[in-house]
């Protein structure tokens, strides 16, 4: 086994959970899912009425609160503090509202810290948006996933379909397409391929396939 880390960055609905998740597994790697830490303290803001366009009182409230990725019994858990958070962190008004707690370099900062310090030791698959530009520029196989925002919405709806849930393929075309937009255009470490990422769209290619040719690019790793 390899002592590196391996960096999985792309827009919303790519594929990168599933598809880090599997990389992990087949490795014996810790999968590091970064959108869900983002995406605690969103909750966490909504919850306790905070502002969240202001960096300061948002900083304040990350800086006291913990954040943490828990495997248990081969699924992936959140713990805000000690509250359990992992389904509560995927509700549509958590979605909607995350691209805007992620604009915040103080919390950009603080987070890109709190990251590095999971990966210190390696044997890390890590998920999120500036993974290879940002929190792990060294990291040994930068893989940048790509897929249409129809077929990324199109996986979304059947996942909300199957989990029996309301939803509308126009309405979460228009939401992805927002998100990318903010993660996009932001000033702190936007989502943008780094140089040295391997690109894969996914859009006809199923996830073992991707996982397959990921596991390839790990293997030639010296
Ligand atoms: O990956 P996921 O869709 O759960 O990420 C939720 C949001 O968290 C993204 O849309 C983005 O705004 C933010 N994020 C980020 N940087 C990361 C991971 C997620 O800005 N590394």
């Amino acid at each position: 086994n390899k002592k590196i880390n391996i960096a999985i960055d792309g827009p919303a609905g790519a594929g990168k959970s599933t598809v880090a998740k599997k990389v992990a597994d087949r490795l014996s790697f810790v999968y590091i899912d970064t959108g869900a830490m983002y995406r605690a303290l969103t909750y966490l803001a909504l919850k306790t009425n905070t502002d969240i366009h202001n960096e300061e009182t948002l900083n304040q409230l990350l800086l006291n609160a913990e954040i943490s990725l828990k495997n248990e019994q081969g699924e992936q858990t959140i713990y805000l503090n000690d509250e359990e958070v992992s389904d509560k962190i995927r509700s549509s008004e958590v979605t909607n509202h995350v691209s805007y707690v992620a604009k915040h370099r103080a919390v950009r900062e603080e987070m890109l810290k709190r990251q590095q310090q999971l990966a210190q030791n390696g044997y890390t698959v890590m998920d999120g948006r500036d993974i290879g530009t940002a929190v792990l520029p060294d990291a040994k196989v930068k893989i940048f996933l790509s897929a249409s925002v129809e077929e990324r919405a199109r996986r979304r709806h059947q996942e909300n379909v199957q989990k029996g849930e309301d939803s509308n393929l126009d309405t979460l075309i228009e939401e992805i397409r927002k998100r990318d937009q903010i993660d996009s255009e932001r000033d702190v470490a936007p989502l943008v391929k780094a140089d040295d990422a391997i690109e894969i769209d996914t859009t006809d290619r199923s996830i073992e396939q991707v996982t397959a040719e990921i596991l390839t690019i790990v293997s030639a790793v010296p």
